[in-house]
């Protein structure tokens, strides 16, 4: 396989993670390049269930080397607690197949205090965050004041370098009426994290352009999705990272040019987690997926809002990513279904418009105009190859394809690793 960008097409949890995982087989690399641990992708594999945040899911895999890119925030003391997690269940994790770029900002304990803080303050007009501390992380970095990994390496300057950094921002944190953090324990969590993960540290710049020189295969996995991305989401309800297929080569120091493909993943409808406009939502939707135990964030336990697959939001994403083709997942969540509705076009004050508009009080007031197809009701779980998908299925699909402008080459029918078709 070549050099591959995989990318959501919505607001995240489109299950990336899977479909990454399905495409590992063939690679040699696995890169995660922005985002931190707001991200949950949950895979199924050999019967066990595991929930990755900061680590690639090419972790999965035997024998592939996995790396946390410079454009990554990383909590060090929640790798460590995911490291652990997933040796408790089996899995092999050294610095043979998990490298942690030394460029890469860290997320300190005084960054989740600031992003909760920060969200109380806003009140009514909270972004709905993971509380992960990822845009106060993402603050630091571009003011300059960011702690990198490489500052790890030094111990003995490791204390000075938090405590300036804890003063200053326990001062915000005292103004907001939010508990001051304790300097001298998040200097000693943070030394003692230091020394567990100073083996996997290295220059991931390097170690990836030799890669691909070497004709290795490398597999970007892009965390949140396209609407969530800081530039071309729907601003403010978005993260603080470029989550589109630009961000995976900033975020990793790979040139576009040695990108050969990229991948865009869209669920079989819509949903959102936390705060902000959202077209197509349906109460309807959301209840039947709800009960169907679909639909709560492997990150915070969150429902997540429903509603029909939006090709308005999917044909601009594929645009913005340049997606050559797309994997659409969970269409098993609409086997029991009458008919089926994909939303064409918005209706903005009396206007037909085909692109999201860029406020949000536009995108509150756009009307979802949807198209009704017939429901296959099938379920649709046990398929093996594409030409076994009922025929209505196969046009609910036909028309995605054509209203995204993209072919349509994957397929995810159930959570399981072998519950993915190659339609193309
Ligand atoms: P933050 O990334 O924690 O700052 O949260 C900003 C927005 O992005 C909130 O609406 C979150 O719910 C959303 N978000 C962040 N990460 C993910 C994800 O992995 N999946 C879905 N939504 C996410």
């Amino acid at each position: 396989m070549s050099n591959t960008i995989i990318v959501g097409l919505q607001w995240g949890d489109e299950g990336k993670g899977k479909i990454v995982d399905y495409l590992t087989e063939r690679s040699d690399v696995v890169a995660r390049a922005q985002g931190g641990s707001n991200a949950g992708h949950t895979v199924i594999s050999g019967g066990q269930k595991y929930i990755l945040h900061l680590v690639p899911s090419g972790i999965l895999w035997p024998d592939k080397l996995n790396i946390i890119g410079n454009g990554v925030v990383i909590d060090p003391l929640g790798l460590l607690e995911e490291i652990a997690k997933l040796r408790s269940q089996g899995v092999t994790i050294t610095p043979r197949n998990l490298l942690i770029s030394e460029h890469a900002h860290l997320t300190l304990p005084y960054h989740r205090a600031l992003d909760l803080a920060r969200e109380k303050r806003r009140g009514v007009n909270k972004i709905g965050t993971t509380g992960r501390g990822i845009g106060p992380t993402y603050a630091d970095k571009i003011e300059r004041q960011g702690l990198r990994v490489t500052d790890l390496r030094d111990l003995s300057s490791l204390a000075a370098e938090i405590k300036w950094r804890a003063e200053l921002h326990n001062q915000e944190l005292m103004g907001a009426g939010a508990e001051r953090i304790d300097v001298a324990a998040v200097v000693a969590e943070i030394t003692s994290a230091a020394k567990q993960l100073q083996p996997h540290v290295a220059n991931t710049v390097v170690v990836l352009n030799e890669a691909i020189a070497a004709g290795k295969h490398v597999l970007f996995e892009g965390a949140q999705g396209s609407y969530l991305d800081i530039d071309h989401g729907s601003y403010p309800f978005v993260t603080s990272s470029n989550t589109t297929a630009g961000g995976a080569c900033t975020g990793s120091g790979v040139s576009p040019r040695k990108i050969d493909r990229v991948i865009g993943v869209a669920k079989a409808y819509t949903t959102r987690v936390g705060s902000g406009p959202f077209v197509c939502e349906n109460e309807n939707i959301s209840d039947m997926l709800h009960g169907m135990g679909r639909e709560f964030g492997s990150t915070t336990g969150r429902a997540r809002r429903c509603g029909w697959l939006d090709a308005v939001l999917l044909r601009y994403a594929v645009m913005v990513n340049g997606c050559d083709e797309i994997a659409i997942t969970n269409l098993d969540g609409l086997d029991g279904l009458d008919s089926v509705q994909i939303c064409t076009h918005y209706e903005l004050d009396g206007k037909t418009i085909k692109h999201p508009p860029a406020t949000v009080a536009e995108m509150e007031r756009c009307r979802a105009v949807c198209e009704t197809h017939q429901g296959w009701k099938q379920d649709l779980s046990g398929i093996t190859d594409g030409s076994q998908l009922p025929p209505k299925a196969r046009a609910y699909l036909d028309r995605i394809a054509e209203l995204a402008g993209a072919r349509i080459s994957l397929l995810g029918i159930g959570p399981a690793r072998d519950q993915t078709l190659v339609l193309d």
